[in-house]
């Protein structure tokens, strides 16, 4: 980036002050300004782009989306995906500061552990952009874009209600009391949103477990016990696992799980069904949650395996990141719609959320068909082409 050269060229704290001050004091990293982007033309602008893994469906489709749209402005891109491996990821951001990018978008591992790269981004004048993960206790995050994520964990839990008969399609209650009885799923504790997502669903069911519609017979509710490490199928298949031993050897009968993702509510149910129950839910199969609208768990839903699951357009959000990337390479500020919500431990990150849509069977062709999202082909495969 021309700016961040310029002053290592010639270094010094005045320099820098200078420098910052001519960015307007937006202490957003500000990019280079309006000749960046639309300017002169003869100097690449380039963005690191950094994706937590390929494990999950939609972190692909994120980064792909995300290039995409950045190449279509004439940027060049260095996309990086890390493994879920936290050194891997400091590691490529490291590297791309180094390459002079003149803006970063980030999906974090664990939220807190890249106070440095961010430290080292600030003073080379980069902005960074946080993606779909908040990065945490630093000051050096200049803006957010996400999906409502407390939304999602009430629509969750009002999917889960739904599922067992407690709701109907209207979110209205059909007096349906139970008791049912139901076990809960966070997502991995070093990502902000799982507590975004189990706050929301914790908040949506405390009255039906305060009057009793819902019981959790295992009596793991708080954040750190039902949390999945990583999240990992396999952690969660084997929690789900060591729960139908411990406590529902004998006539309990499970009716529901909070999963918080698809590859962890396929992991569940794949538990569930090796412990004999379903194979759908018409046989028996405990209501189970998700989110992201994977393909495989789509199929699940259409075959009535899975009960639901949370549909997010990461088609959209990754024109977010890219008009905010845009914005700050053009020395303009983004385009905040919550100013409110996102305190990192540092600063209240400006934000711009996106909504979000609960999918049942139902919903599948409205929703994910019709808007091009997945064909019917696709559908029927639980495989994109
Ligand atoms: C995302 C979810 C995703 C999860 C696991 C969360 O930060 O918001 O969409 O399912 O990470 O990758």
């Amino acid at each position: 980036m021309r700016l961040a050269k310029t002053m290592s060229a010639v270094a010094g704290g005045a320099a820098l002050t200078l420098a910052l001050a001519a960015c307007g004091g937006s202490g957003a990293g500000g990019g280079g300004g309006a000749d960046d982007a639309a300017g002169n033309g003869d100097e690449e602008i380039k963005v690191g782009v950094a994706m937590p893994t390929q494990t999950y469906e939609r972190w692909i489709q994120d980064g792909n989306n995300v290039k995409k749209g950045l190449e279509e402005n004439g940027y060049t891109v260095d996309l990086q995906f890390a493994n879920d491996d936290i050194p891997t990821q400091t590691q490529q951001i490291d590297s791309m500061i180094t390459e002079g990018v003149d803006a970063l978008i980030i999906a974090s591992i664990d939220g807190t552990a890249l106070s440095s790269q961010l430290d080292a981004a600030a003073a080379a004048n980069i902005p960074v952009i946080a993606y779909d993960r908040l990065i945490n206790n630093s000051p050096n995050v200049d803006f957010y874009v996400t999906f409502d994520n407390y939304e999602v964990g009430v629509a969750q839990a009002n999917s889960l209600l739904r599922g067992l008969g407690v709701l109907d399609k209207d979110g209205e209650e059909t007096g349906e009391k139970g008791p049912f009885n139901v076990e809960l799923f966070a997502g991995s504790a070093d990502d902000n949103n799982s507590h975004f997502f189990y706050d929301g669903a914790m908040d949506t069911l405390k009255p039906y477990l305060d009057d009793g519609t819902l019981t959790v017979p295992s009596k793991q509710t708080d954040f750190d016990t039902v949390a999945t490490q990583r999240w990992q199928q396999e952690t969660a298949q084997k929690r789900m696992e060591d729960l139908l031993t411990s406590t529902y050897g004998g006539d309990t009968k499970l009716d529901g799980v909070l999963a918080p993702a698809d590859p962890l509510s396929r992991g569940i149910i794949t538990a569930l069904q090796g412990a004999g129950m379903g194979p759908t839910i018409k046989d028996g199969l405990p209501v189970v949650t998700g989110q992201d609208a994977e393909i495989a768990s789509i199929k699940l839903i259409d075959d009535g395996v899975q009960s639901s699951t949370i549909f997010k357009d990461t088609r959209n959000l990754a024109d977010e990141a890219v008009n905010a990337a845009t914005a700050f390479v053009e020395g303009e500020e983004p385009d905040a719609n919550d100013t409110e919500t996102y305190d990192n431990g540092e600063k209240v990150v400006p934000a711009h959320l996106l909504d979000i849509q609960p999918v049942f069977k139902d919903d599948i062709k409205p929703v994910l068909i019709d808007s091009d999202y997945y064909t019917a082909d696709e559908v029927k495969k639980g495989q994109t082409d």
